[in-house]
């Protein structure tokens, strides 16, 4: 986050106002620079982001806080936090009532300071607009003007959702963790759910509530992109989280949330029938618990394919560090400067991501190497085999939207059967997923 760092210092104004897109920062850094949190009564008018319908008077639908208050689960962070999960959680760690922990609030509210508030606003908003978009006291009068520019509401505060590198970093604060908030083992030994991510899927699911195809840039396949930035953006995040784990002596390590969940959780079966002997142990000591390298696998196949020199290099680093990770007690020292170097790498090559042209013929491509790698990948483990389905579903339906390839519904019903091999993940089976990801293979063709 240097970037950042160096603006913060400097302070000059100006240079926020020329390059809007680099002003805004993490969340925590950005307000402190500009702006204070006015909650989200103050979008939801009707003839603001509270209308039912979408409209067609300006560019923006205005129904967003509709959208969000009805169908977004983001609305109801907030309330999660007291039901039966929630309460036994906070049981277990002996924090007290969830719902005023700031160790689950900090994600699950709008939690920012009391003098960050413009005025008095509830945390049981949950996660509200400006979570992502940033305190809104500075534009939010005037940017309901006509043809109010968004670079001027970044450069008096909002945050810039529509850059790829910050939206994945935004959405990243939470579906992977900072060194302020975080999910680890322990939470999740006591119920929290292990926090998985990929942009575009997610986005989908959320649901949007801003206009598809996003034009303003590489339109049609903005959505590859918006994947392929969120993989890299992810894995530079979670290699900083390796590092800062291994390197802070006082917390727990092995932390086993970095590491393959389903190596400790699965069930047992006679020898014969385990694929994991079948399988057998590369790179570790038979019954070591491996490195979730979930977050790895979808950003090699892209770099192999837009920019194979740096893949090498980058994959020279991190099977370096699988290899420290696969021990019982790797040393944390050379853990954390692994890392960090993994992640220097992985930050350089998310710019490259980023600029990339994307087009159909570069998601078919990807398509196809993702699904003819499936043997490798499901080997790897479920996390890798979950990220690999999310992946296929992502760059799938940009296609499928745009190409419409004759046997669209076929491959789309197969992608489909990839998440039913997932549903119980402690008896994943790597031959079964393979065989799927195989028959995937053989739709998309060669
Ligand atoms: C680092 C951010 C973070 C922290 C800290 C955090 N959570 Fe979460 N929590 C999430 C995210 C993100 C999800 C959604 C995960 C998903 O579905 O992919 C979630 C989901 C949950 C769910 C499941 C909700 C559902 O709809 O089923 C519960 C329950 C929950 N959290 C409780 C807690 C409690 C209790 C704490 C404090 C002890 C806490 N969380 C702290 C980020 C966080
Ligand atoms: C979880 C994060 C998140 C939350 C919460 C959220 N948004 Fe968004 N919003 C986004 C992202 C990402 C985009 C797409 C990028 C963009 O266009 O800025 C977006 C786009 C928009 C747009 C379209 C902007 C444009 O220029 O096309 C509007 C308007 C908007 N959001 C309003 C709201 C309102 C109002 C709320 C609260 C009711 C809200 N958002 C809550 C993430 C969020
Ligand atoms: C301030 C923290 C925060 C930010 C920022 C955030 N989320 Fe979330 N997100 C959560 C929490 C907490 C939940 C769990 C809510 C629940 O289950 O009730 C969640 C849930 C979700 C879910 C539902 C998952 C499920 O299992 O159904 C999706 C999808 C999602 N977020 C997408 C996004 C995207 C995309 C972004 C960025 C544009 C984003 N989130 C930004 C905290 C956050
Ligand atoms: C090195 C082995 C190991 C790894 C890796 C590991 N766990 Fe655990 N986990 C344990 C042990 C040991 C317990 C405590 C079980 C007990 O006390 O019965 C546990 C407890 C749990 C529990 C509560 C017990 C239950 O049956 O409900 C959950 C849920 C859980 N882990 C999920 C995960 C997830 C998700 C991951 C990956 C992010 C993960 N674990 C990684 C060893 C591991």
């Amino acid at each position: 986050m240097a970037r950042n760092g160096r603006i913060f210092l400097l302070g000059v104004w100006a240079l926020l106002l020329l390059t809007p897109a680099l002003a805004a920062g993490p969340p925590e850094r950005a307000a402190a620079v500009s702006g204070k949190y006015v909650g989200p009564g103050g979008c939801a008018a009707s003839s603001c982001h509270g209308s039912v319908q979408p409209k067609a008077v300006t560019r923006i639908f205005q129904n967003e806080y509709s959208i969000w208050i009805a169908q977004d689960k983001h609305a109801r962070a907030f309330s999660v936090l007291s039901n039966p999960v929630s309460l036994r959680i906070g049981k277990i760690l002996n924090i007290g009532r969830p719902d005023q922990a700031a160790k689950c609030l900090v994600c699950h509210s709008l939690y920012v300071p009391t003098e960050q508030r413009a005025q008095i606003f509830e945390l049981d908003d949950g996660v509200s607009c400006e979570s992502c978009h940033g305190p809104a006291s500075g534009w939010l009068g005037p940017h309901t003007q006509r043809d109010w520019p968004h670079e001027k509401s970044v450069s008096l505060g909002m945050y810039d959702t529509r850059n790829l590198t910050l939206r994945s970093e935004k959405c990243l604060t939470c579906h992977l963790g900072t060194a302020e908030k975080f999910v680890d083992h322990e939470m999740i030994a006591a119920g929290h759910p292990d926090l998985t991510f990929e942009l575009d899927l997610f986005s989908t699911v959320m649901p949007r509530h801003w206009k598809m195809p996003e034009s303003y840039e590489t339109g049609a396949w903005r959505q590859v992109q918006a994947w392929g930035v969120g993989e890299a953006v992810q894995l530079r995040e979670s290699l900083n989280r390796v590092s800062r784990r291994a390197k802070d002596t006082k917390g727990a390590w092995p932390e086993y949330a970095e590491l393959d969940c389903f190596a400790c959780h699965h069930s047992l079966t006679m020898p014969l029938d385990s694929w994991r002997q079948e399988r057998g142990y590369p790179g570790r000591r038979p019954g070591n618990p491996p490195w979730n390298q979930s977050r790895e696998v979808m950003f090699r196949a892209l770099v192999e394919e837009i920019s194979p020199g740096a893949a090498k290099q980058f994959n020279d680093e991190s099977t370096r560090l699988a290899g420290l990770m696969n021990q019982l007690n790797g040393n944390r020292e050379e853990v954390g400067a692994s890392a960090d170097r993994a992640a220097a790498l992985a930050d350089q090559m998310a710019k490259q991501v980023e600029g990339q042209n994307y087009d159909s013929a570069l998601t078919l491509r990807l398509l196809r190497r993702v699904a003819g790698d499936g043997a490798a990948i499901a080997n790897e483990g479920e996390r890798p085999a979950e990220q690999a389905a999310m992946t296929l579903d992502s760059l799938f339906t940009a296609y499928n939207q745009n190409a419409k390839p004759a046997n669209g519904a076929d491959v789309r019903a197969a992608i489909d059967a990839l998440f039913q091999q997932l549903q119980n993940p402690s008896a994943y089976s790597a031959p079964r997923f393979a065989a799927q990801m195989q028959r995937v293979s053989e739709l998309l063709g060669r």
